[in-house]
């Protein structure tokens, strides 16, 4: 009998003993069409670091700036087929893909500085934005300012009369090829890793972005005249795989929320001084000349874009733009 029982404790203690099988080391693929050196590149590199960091290394966080891996054109479809975990694209590129609801962030002099944006994002209705995501296999999980755009020519494009003829680079919303039109230039959809060679090789002539992305693809090589529009917002929405998303067990699943969360409030802190970094080098190089709006000038353009709110209220709706208006303007 005592035989027995020392066999069981025996038994019990191997059992204790034995090796705990260890979790599963995680892989993150998160994709970008953008340099490291800007608010975004910036922000998948400080999410990586955190994650390293907080899982001991087990759940590893991949980058792949530029659009070495996936671009404009392929990489959603990469995210939803499982190819990539992760994406930051601009909310700009939403509405291509099913949620249209996102080019309110594009429509043009709507907002005034990023504290309008940030209620936006941060608020009741950013939340919904992120739901209407799943409609499209995927999962939002936050946003990040890049900040506002400038239109950049071989010329100054300060007068209506500056834009009419002119071919500009939009990225594929329905809303900046409204606004372009309505401006009098036609807009050429490009992917974002095809904008330079385009403006080299003269298929377009101008393109709008924040200073931080002008500078980091080297547009200041081929785009001779910047003018201080401020004329529109671009920001991302992170996006992840349901599936991908759900096979994560709940803590994994937190700490990459929190290692997110905090990815990109410094991200968010970034942005500003990246863009005001960019425009001090662009201040200081000989090769790009700057140029102002006057108030006159900023009003005949506000004026001018109204057929890129009508088009918006037709096809997406009224209430979202007045809610925004009335929540955060
Ligand atoms: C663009 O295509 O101009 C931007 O969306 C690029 C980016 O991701 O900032």
């Amino acid at each position: 009998r005592r035989l027995a029982w020392s066999a069981c404790l025996l038994l019990a203690g191997a059992a204790l003993a034995a090796p705990q099988k260890a979790p599963a080391p995680v892989l993150i693929r998160f994709s970008h069409v953008v340099a490291h050196d800007t608010p975004k590149g910036q922000m998948a590199l400080r999410f990586k670091a955190l994650v390293q960091a907080r899982s001991g290394g087990r759940l590893r966080v991949e980058v792949y700036p530029d659009s070495q891996l996936y671009g404009d054109d392929d990489e959603m479809e990469a995210l939803q087929l499982g190819a990539v975990e992760m994406l930051a694209p601009s909310l700009s590129k939403f509405g291509a893909v099913g949620v249209p609801e996102f080019e309110v962030f594009d429509l043009p002099f709507l907002f005034h500085d990023l504290a309008q944006v940030r209620c936006v994002t941060q608020g009741p209705t950013g939340r919904q934005l992120l739901e209407r995501l799943s409609r499209q296999q995927m999962v939002g999980l936050g946003f990040l300012d890049n900040g506002f755009k400038q239109m950049s020519a071989g010329q100054p494009v300060q007068n209506l009369q500056d834009f009419r003829g002119l071919r500009l680079r939009v990225q594929a919303s329905r809303v900046l090829t409204a606004q372009m039109r309505s401006l009098g230039a036609y807009p050429v959809v490009l992917p974002f890793d095809e904008t330079q060679r385009a403006l080299a090789s003269g298929v377009a002539d101008g393109a709008e972005n924040p200073l931080s992305n002008f500078l980091t693809q080297h547009l200041d090589a081929v785009q001779r005249d910047v003018t201080l529009t401020s004329h529109g917002y671009l920001g991302y929405a992170v996006v992840s795989n349901p599936r991908f998303w759900a096979s994560l067990d709940d803590a994994d699943r937190s700490l990459l929320t929190l290692a997110l969360n905090d990815a990109l409030d410094e991200g968010n802190r970034l942005s500003a001084r990246m863009n005001q970094q960019a425009l001090a080098t662009l201040r200081e190089s000989s090769g790009v000349r700057l140029h102002a709006l006057s108030a006159a000038q900023r009003s005949a353009m506000r004026r001018a874009v109204q057929p890129a709110y009508d088009d918006f209220e037709r096809r997406v709706g009224r209430a979202l733009l007045r809610q925004v208006q009335r929540d955060c303007l």
